[in-house]
């Protein structure tokens, strides 16, 4: 029988504020926001201290990913087990075409991965990464199944990426589907020019990685993806940005009414590009892509968060072992899987290291790890926020208790964290999805096939 019950005295987060209430759950659904007389007949859960937000929603990850030479570590089970620890109850993965592969069999491929297998809920976007002549009605196909949203890459030329007449052809196409479209914003050409000459001056170790991706190297490609989706008349998504020039760029086109929105990530937020100067081969922890900048970046990045220029903050959970995985790449950097673990410690980094020191408020940590990547990505209202109707993925955080991360004690399957012994103020005490326990103080205690596929809206 679906449990019916009461998490009581709570300070709540919902659309019009925070406030101290009560939420009743019933059948996996918010069935009332506001006070459960003393007398009513239910299972009632204090909550007292605590705050509850709706479920994280990240809507960019790589489970069970094959990507230069490795497959990430984390496959749909392990990944979203971390993730509910972590107070996120959906996710959105990128599905990877294969050369040739026609986008139906990418999502049958990635279903097959993820069905059964998921603890929490989840949806596909689709990558194009080998355009093909039948891809705009597959495209549609796609979008009618539910999966309204694809990637292009501008850079990892040979492997991912799209020249721009692709890249403008696709973005009409989203236009006309009301599909997103994500773009991964680096100048794919150059970086691969200078990457050449870092080698061939013997730089070949992990700092290598952050010198051939200067800032420059997304800014460009960021102000030439406006203009392509200028010309094309159509929205775009920016992912992982990571550089002021980039929050500046989308900016202006916002300013000048143009459907342009961006992402960042927790590392770009929170980690430094010194980091890269870290002895022998440990700096290879670090190479995402593009890789962690300076402080001004940071800054200028949590200052898009808060006028809104910026959205939201995913992870790119994109985890591969230093043992065996990073290692490919010991001797050329450009070997180096680009991707670090990130799914269980967005909500609870971006409470502690943007709430707790005023760089975002309650609420609007709230809207960019859960409302605005659910109304991006068509999973709004049902998901992304506490209100009647809405699913029952609810978090709850004890903001007077802290938390160490260890790679030792986390979910996440990977050797390592970006975010070693980082200390956590606030603790996830209890993670719900659809009104069913599934994490509590870092176990989880769900069930590994509870996850449902969302089929999404289009725009
Ligand atoms: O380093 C990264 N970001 N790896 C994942 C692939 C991508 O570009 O999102
Ligand atoms: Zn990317
Ligand atoms: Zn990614």
């Amino acid at each position: 029988m679906p449990r019916r019950f009461g998490l009581v005295g709570g300070t709540v987060v919902t659309e019009d504020g925070s406030h101290v209430t009560d939420l009743l759950i019933e059948a996996g659904r918010i069935e009332n926001v506001g006070r459960i007389p003393a007398s009513a007949d239910i299972e009632r859960i204090d909550v007292r201290g605590k705050i509850v937000i709706p479920g994280g929603v990240d809507v960019h990850t790589h489970m069970d990913t094959p990507f230069m030479g490795a497959v990430t570590s984390d496959d749909h089970a392990s990944a979203s087990r971390a993730a509910a620890v972590g107070g996120t109850t959906t996710y959105v993965d990128y599905a990877f075409q294969r050369p040739g592969e026609r986008l139906p069999e990418v999502l049958a491929r990635w279903a097959g991965r993820a069905g059964g297998r998921s603890a929490i809920d989840f949806s596909f976007h689709l990558a194009v990464t080998s355009p093909y002549p039948d891809l705009v009605a597959d495209m549609a196909l796609a979008v009618a199944d539910g999966v309204t949203s694809f990637k292009v890459f501008m850079a990892y030329k040979g492997l991912a990426m799209l020249d721009d007449g692709q890249l403008f052809s696709i973005l009409g196409e989203c236009r006309r589907l009301g599909a997103t479209l994500c773009v991964h914003a680096e100048n794919g050409h150059v970086i691969d020019v200078l990457a050449e000459r870092l080698v061939r001056a013997g730089r070949t170790g992990p700092l290598a990685h952050l010198l051939s991706r200067p800032p420059e190297t997304e800014v460009e490609a960021v102000r030439r993806g406006i203009m392509l989706a200028n010309l094309a008349d159509a929205p775009l998504y920016f992912v992982h940005l990571s550089t002021a020039g980039a929050v500046e760029a989308v900016a202006e086109a916002r300013l000048a009414g143009r459907p342009i929105s961006g992402e960042t990530c927790t590392h770009y937020l929170l980690l430094d590009e010194g980091l890269y100067h870290a002895p022998g081969f440990e700096a290879a922890k670090y190479v995402v892509s593009p890789p962690l900048r300076g402080p001004e970046h940071r800054e200028a990045l949590w200052r898009g968060l808060r006028d809104t220029t910026l959205g939201v903050v995913s992870s790119d959970h994109c985890p591969f072992c230093m043992d065996g995985q990073k290692t490919l790449g010991v001797d050329d950097f450009r070997r180096i899987p680009n991707g670090a673990p990130g799914i269980e410690h967005r909500v609870p980094m971006l409470y502690g290291h943007g709430v707790r020191p005023g760089r975002l408020s309650l609420e609007r940590f709230v809207e960019v790890v859960s409302t605005e990547p659910a109304r991006r990505f068509g999973l709004y209202p049902d998901k992304g926020v506490i209100r009647r109707g809405s699913d029952a993925d609810l978090v709850v955080l004890d903001p007077d208790a802290a938390s160490v991360v260890l790679a030792q004690t986390m979910t996440q399957n990977c050797d390592y964290t970006p975010f070693e012994r980082w200390h956590v103020p606030g603790r996830i005490d209890a993670v719900y999805l659809r009104g069913e326990l599934v994490a509590r103080r870092g176990r989880f205690v769900g069930r590994q096939d509870a996850g449902r596929f969302l089929s999404r809206r289009a725009a």
